[in-house]
């Protein structure tokens, strides 16, 4: 799988508190956007650089436009910030087409749980099932505040708005919301949930004796290129009959550039998929996006991607 970038222009931006916003995207020049089905994210470029990962939250029904919530990490490396304080209308981002791991499967019943941004996918789920007539959900959507609730007002004002509980604890672990009474028992519902690490944990622990395939959960990370503990390797080049040391601090990708390799790339973050490379022996230590549990075992994206042990061939 490869994606191309598509430019996108911000057509509207909402601030919601000081570290949340949302911004709409329309295509740069009109057209249409790529369709999408609820729980989708698209790839974006960030004014800092990186990519990053945006669920898109509107309904899978209106077409000329995308919705993202974005959020102001600020303990991280600059990429959430960029997106919320060096974004403004008019102004152009590069994204990559829709795609979805969080999809959203045909059942009788649905429990939704969202915590801050993770809102947004589940979101796009409501207003579909909505439209489609399927009403028999429930959504909790735990925040800290009224004001740093991303689409509380739409939530209110929605068609659905009796099935939504919303929770403000105040950041007082005291009153988190109870979610163990909705998960004790195991029913016909599924159940997906999207929200910070923690929420997503407590759901996992809670939801233990529920099978499997009933309980979904969307999980964001920020790919990390790099590590602290990265140390040199080699790649066997098994086409080129060639051996290549990758130093601590550059990617395969970089250091066949040096040697005089033109292989294709994009984001060179791990998550659009243009550098995909057939793995032929030894393990990788996978740290991008784009890659299935299936896959992982065949194919290392070498922009990203490193060996876990001394050395890795590949077929290049
Ligand atoms: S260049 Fe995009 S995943 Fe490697």
């Amino acid at each position: 799988m490869e994606s191309e970038f598509i430019k996108v222009v911000i057509t509207d931006k909402k601030t919601v508190a000081t570290d949340y916003g949302i911004l709409e995207l329309t295509p740069v020049g009109g057209g249409a956007l790529p369709p999408f089905t609820a729980g989708a994210h698209i790839g974006v470029k960030t004014p800092e650089g990186s990519m990053r990962q945006y669920s898109l939250a509107g309904s899978p029904y209106e077409r000329g436009s995308y919705r993202i919530a974005v959020r102001a990490d600020r303990d991280g490396r600059g990429a959430s910030r960029s997106m919320v304080e060096e974004t403004s209308v008019g102004g152009v981002l590069e994204i990559l087409p829709p795609e979805n791991n969080f999809e959203l499967v045909p059942a009788d019943e649905y429990l939704f749980i969202a915590g801050g941004i993770g809102i947004t996918p589940i979101l796009s789920m409501c207003h579909k099932l909505w439209a489609d007539g399927q009403k028999n959900f429930r959504l909790i959507y735990c925040t800290r505040s009224r004001e740093e609730t991303v689409f509380a007002k739409e939530l209110e004002a929605a068609p659905f708005a009796s099935n939504v509980t919303l929770h403000h604890d105040g950041g007082d672990p005291e009153r988190i919301y109870d979610l163990w009474p909705h998960l004790e028992t195991p029913g016909a519902a599924h159940v997906y949930c999207c929200g910070p690490k923690v929420m997503m944990e407590d759901v996992r622990d809670m939801s233990g004796h529920w099978p499997a395939a009933q309980i979904h959960f969307e999980d964001f990370r920020p790919v990390e290129v790099r590590r602290a503990d990265d140390r040199e390797f080699t790649v066997v080049l098994k086409k080129s009959n060639r051996r290549l040391r990758i130093p601590e601090d550059q990617t395969i990708l970089e250091t066949l550039r040096k040697a005089g390799y033109d292989h294709r790339s994009s984001c060179e973050s791990g998550v659009c998929g243009a550098c995909k490379t057939v793995l032929l022996d030894g393990e990788a230590d996978h740290r991008d996006l784009v890659l299935s549990e299936g896959e992982r075992g065949r194919f290392i994206m070498i922009c990203v991607s490193r060996a876990a042990g001394e050395e890795i061939t590949i077929d290049i």
